[in-house]
Formats: C-alpha cells, structure tokens, sequence
C-alpha cells in the first residue's frame, strides 16, 4: 500500500501510524526503554512513517525522550504529530486545559523535548469545556505562525465543535477513536470531513489490544494493566468481545494473516478512513501491524467481517 496524502496538506504518511501512548507507560507497563527506542526504529523500517504523540504521553514526557533517541539522525523520514490541551497535575490526575497560555507553553516544551524545530502537525488533543473552542483554535493557529508547526488538527470532538475549530483554524486531520465496536464517532465526522477534505486518523482501531487477538478468554491481566478500569475488558462485555475476536480468529485464518492485521485492513477499507493508528511496545507487533498495508481484503471477506460485528452489536 502506498503513502496517503494527509487532509489537503502536502504530508504524505504511511496509512498504518505508530501511536506512542502505550510507551508512555501510563495505563500499560513497559518493561524496557530499549523495547520502546527499537520499536520505533522498527516501525520506520517497516514502512510506517507517521507518528503520534502529546504533551501528556509520559508524566514527565517519557514517549518524546524514545521519540527523540529513535529518530537521531532520521527526523526528515518521519511525520510528527503531538497534541496540546491536556497534561498531568502533581498528583498524576489528567487536567484538560486549552487556553492559550497553555497550548503555547506546552508546544515549545514539546519541541524541546523532542529536539526538533518543528512538528508536522499540532492538534489540539481535546476541547476542555471551558475554554471557548475557539480560542484554542486560535493558538493552534499562533502555533503554526510561529514555525513551530506546518499543520494545524484536532481530537475528540463533536461535529459542531469541530466546524467551529475549523473556520478559526483550518484542519488537515481529526483524530477521532474508531473501531469495530465503537463506530459512532466517525459516522458523525465523516460527511463533513469527506466534503472538507479533512483525514480521518483513528485511535484505538485495536481496541487497547483486545482485537489484536493475543489476549486469550482466559488471560490474566496483571493488576497494574490499567485496561481493567475499561468494561470492554471485565465480565459479560469481555465473554461477548471474545467471541467477536474468536470469529476474527478464524476469519485470518483463511485469510492467512494475523488477526491484527485482518482489523486494521478492516478499518483501512472503511470510506474516508486515511490513517490507523496503532499502539505497539514491542518491535515484532508494529513489523506485524505494518503488514496490514499490504493485506486487502475481498468484499467476501469484508461482508463476513461486517456480519459478525453487527452480531456482536456495539459497546458504549
Ligand atoms: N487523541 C486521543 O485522545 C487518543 C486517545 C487514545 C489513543 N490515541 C492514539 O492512538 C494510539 C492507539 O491507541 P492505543 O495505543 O491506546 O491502543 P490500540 O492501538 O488500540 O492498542 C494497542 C495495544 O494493542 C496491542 N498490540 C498492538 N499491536 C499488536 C500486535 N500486532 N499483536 C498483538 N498485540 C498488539 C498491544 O497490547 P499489549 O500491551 O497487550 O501488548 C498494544 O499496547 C495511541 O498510542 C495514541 O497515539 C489518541
């Protein structure tokens, strides 16, 4: 599969794109830096060229430092994509705030911390039901007139916050999540994006790592995983995921592919879809996760896949 132009940017980007958030070490554990630097630098050798990190991607920056030591030397070949808007207070709980002082400040540290001059693209990570969305787009906006990024996108909101963001400050992308269960998001970005020739860059397409197939009924999840706080993960939600998976399990064995790479091939096949995002701590699952660029999927077999999700119907 070949580069995807990003939204009306001159950004072309590789359709699967290494997110950061697991490295960062927050709601997963990461055994080993080194894991983390090598499955950046595995990613960039296996053709996937865009990447996803935020401010709030470590408590004290830690997927920026891997970032940075896994791209010496290889800046020009990667497309870095951070987000501003929310951060970490001292007693590590999650703080939402897009003002402009805020998204200035945090974009240079970003940069600092990165070693670079510049991102490719500064999203706002998410409105902060304060601050007017449009004076966030406004600093979004300051942010790229100050060189410090080329293009301008934001996350997690509604249709009408989007519109709102976009006339102050034109986008390229809208990170949205998206996966088989959890659809709603994009079905309502999407006419608005297809006519503004905005991408959609999808979050959770593996679902924390349920759909990625390697976590067996019966697995036990060490108590510090924080996927346990989501339902996806717990009791009679869980049995019924599985089952879904289990019939994705023998779908990819036809297919002859994993079973990550069936759903993000899935997702890829999916109108005005530009970009997968996909979480990996380990070298072997981003290698197999690039893969998916190469699989398509016959309508047979994206029909069959379709039917066994309505029957597992979607989760909130
Ligand atoms: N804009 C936002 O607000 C927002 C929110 C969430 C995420 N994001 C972005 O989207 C990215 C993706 O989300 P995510 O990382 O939370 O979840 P995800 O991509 O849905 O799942 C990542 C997890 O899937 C498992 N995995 C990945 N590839 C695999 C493979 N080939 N084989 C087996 N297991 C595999 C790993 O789980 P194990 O840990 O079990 O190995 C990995 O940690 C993030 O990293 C971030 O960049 C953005």
């Amino acid at each position: 599969m070949t580069l995807r132009q990003l939204g009306n940017s001159d950004l072309l980007v590789s359709p699967v794109g290494l997110g950061l958030w697991p490295i960062a070490g927050i709601t997963s554990i990461v055994d080993s830096a080194a894991d983390s630097v090598s499955t950046v630098q595995a990613a960039l050798d296996a053709g996937i060229n865009f990447f996803d990190t935020a401010y709030s991607y470590g408590y004290e920056g830690q997927s920026d430092a891997i970032l940075r030591q896994a791209l010496q030397g290889r800046r020009q070949q990667a497309v870095l994509a951070s987000k501003v808007g929310m951060h970490w207070n001292a007693g590590r709980e999650r703080v939402l705030d897009a003002t402009r002082a805020t998204i200035l400040k945090h974009t240079e540290q970003i940069l600092q911390r990165l070693g670079t001059d510049y991102l490719d693209v500064m999203y706002l990570h998410a409105p902060d039901g304060t601050t007017p969305i449009e004076e966030s787009a406004a600093a979004v906006s300051e942010v790229l007139k100050r060189g410090w990024a080329r293009y301008a996108a934001v996350s997690n909101v509604t249709l009408s916050q989007a519109q709102a963001f976009h006339a102050v400050c034109p986008v390229i992308a809208i990170q949205p999540y998206f996966n088989m269960l959890q659809q709603s998001a994009v079905t309502e970005l999407r006419t608005f994006c297809h006519q503004q020739n905005i991408a959609l860059v999808c979050y959770w397409v593996l679902m924390k790592g349920l759909l990625a197939g390697h976590l067996s009924r019966d697995h036990q999840f060490d108590p510090r995983d924080r996927r346990l706080n989501y339902d996806i993960f717990r009791g009679e939600s869980w049995q019924r995921n599985q089952d879904l998976v289990d019939q994705l399990r023998r779908i990819a064995g036809q297919v002859g592919s994993s079973v990550s790479q069936l759903v993000i091939a899935w997702t890829l096949a999916q109108p005005d879809i530009t970009v997968a995002l996909c979480g990996a701590k380990r070298p072997a699952q981003i290698i197999d996760n690039a893969g998916a660029m190469k699989l398509t999927l016959p309508p047979e077999t994206l029909a069959e896949i379709n039917a066994c999700i309505a029957q597992r119907g979607p989760v909130s």
